[in-house]
């Protein structure tokens, strides 16, 4: 199959087109979203749903979230809206957080990985938002890359994962988050935090009050414990290369990284916070941002945990309140939870 990219900046309507028209065909298009590149197909065909699973090599057991341009198909979707989905929608719909909630008759099991409920996202990207009107379909969506590797935040990305595989990408530039949507499960109460991004814990509790957290979120599941979602027992963000998390006081950090790099005899490469730069000095390293600003490290990492052409990645570890959280939970998940505390 040959893998055509379309600009789709500036809207472009022949290029939503083409997209909309694949869809309803039963075909997978990659489109951007706000958070990463994903892999859409119609979520209510399950022939069009298992190519996505073929087209990542992804485990069928790990299910999918279905992206809306409206909340009305909400109500389609989910056997009823709880009061709290409600009143997060209104707060961050369009936007990056997706909601679990029970899952309506309609949705395939094939969508479910065969659980009883069903994720639902809005994704705030005017791309992906005329593509889903255009389409008039709920879109089942997981991130666009190949199972197991980083998720895309550029079409390129999604090129070196899916040529060959996928008949069309749209491109629209890229992604401005760059990891994927906070993922809060309806279904207990307190609701629980599955997957940490971009809305914060601090930003949904401002809304709906205190919420639970998945103990998965900063350390491996252990022995026998069951995930609360799927996601959390595969391996995910793994790069080419060994990654190694060193956490503490932001200068102990460095020293560290520092004694490591020279003492590893490995090729190394250092993801440094603006802050610590100066201190890689003559040592192999990007800058992914400023620790004030997790929103920046997050939008720059999988790009770096992509192209790391080494043998060892030292990554420094950053304080986990807000946005903090969900670059720490990638971190960490990218070294297999190899992390070191100084
Ligand atoms: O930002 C995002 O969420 C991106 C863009 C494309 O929208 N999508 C994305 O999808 O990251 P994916 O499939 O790569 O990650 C979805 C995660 C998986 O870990 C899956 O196990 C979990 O959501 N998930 C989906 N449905 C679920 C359900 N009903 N119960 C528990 N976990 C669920
Ligand atoms: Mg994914």
């Amino acid at each position: 199959m040959v893998t055509q990219i379309i600009t789709a900046y500036n809207n472009s309507p022949s290029a939503v087109t083409a997209a909309a028209a694949l869809l309803r065909a039963g075909e997978c298009v990659a489109f951007p979203t706000e958070t990463v590149y994903g892999l859409g197909a119609n979520g209510l065909d399950e022939g069009a749903v298992a190519k996505i699973f073929a087209a990542k090599g992804r485990p069928n057991d790990n299910p999918l979230i279905l992206h809306i341009h409206d909340f009305a198909q909400a109500e389609q979707l989910w056997t009823d809206i709880p009061e709290t989905a409600k009143q997060l929608a209104a707060v961050f719909w369009p936007g990056p957080l997706t909601l679990i909630y029970t899952a309506a008759p309609c949705v395939p099991a094939i969508v479910r990985a065969n659980l009883p409920t069903v994720a639902l996202r809005m994704p705030d990207n005017e791309i992906a938002l005329h593509m889903l009107r255009a389409a008039g379909l709920p879109i089942a969506a997981p991130s666009a890359n190949s199972s197991g590797s980083p998720s895309p935040t550029s079409a390129a990305h999604v090129m070196d994962d899916l040529n060959g595989r996928i008949p069309l990408i749209l491109d629209g530039g890229a992604c401005h988050i760059g990891i994927e949507s906070t993922i809060l499960s309806l279904c207990t109460a307190p609701p629980t935090l599955l997957r940490p991004g971009a809305i914060t814990r601090e930003m949904i509790e401002a809304v709906i009050g205190e919420i639970g957290l998945s103990p998965a979120l900063l350390s491996p599941l252990q022995q026998g414990e069951t995930p609360q979602s799927p996601g959390q027992k595969h391996r995910h963000y793994a790069p080419n290369c060994k990654v190694k998390v060193i956490s503490g006081e932001p200068s102990a950090v460095a020293a560290r990284i520092c004694e490591l790099y020279e003492q590893s005899g490995q090729r190394c490469h250092i993801a440094a916070t603006a802050e610590n730069a100066p201190h890689y000095t003559g040592k192999q390293y990007t800058t992914l941002g400023s620790r004030g600003n997790p929103a920046t490290l997050c939008a720059n990492l999988f790009s770096l945990l992509r192209a790391a052409d080494c043998d060892l990645l030292l990554m420094e570890g950053i304080d986990t309140s807000g946005a903090g959280l969900a670059y720490m939970n990638r971190v960490l998940r990218a070294a297999g939870f190899d992390g070191e505390r100084v």
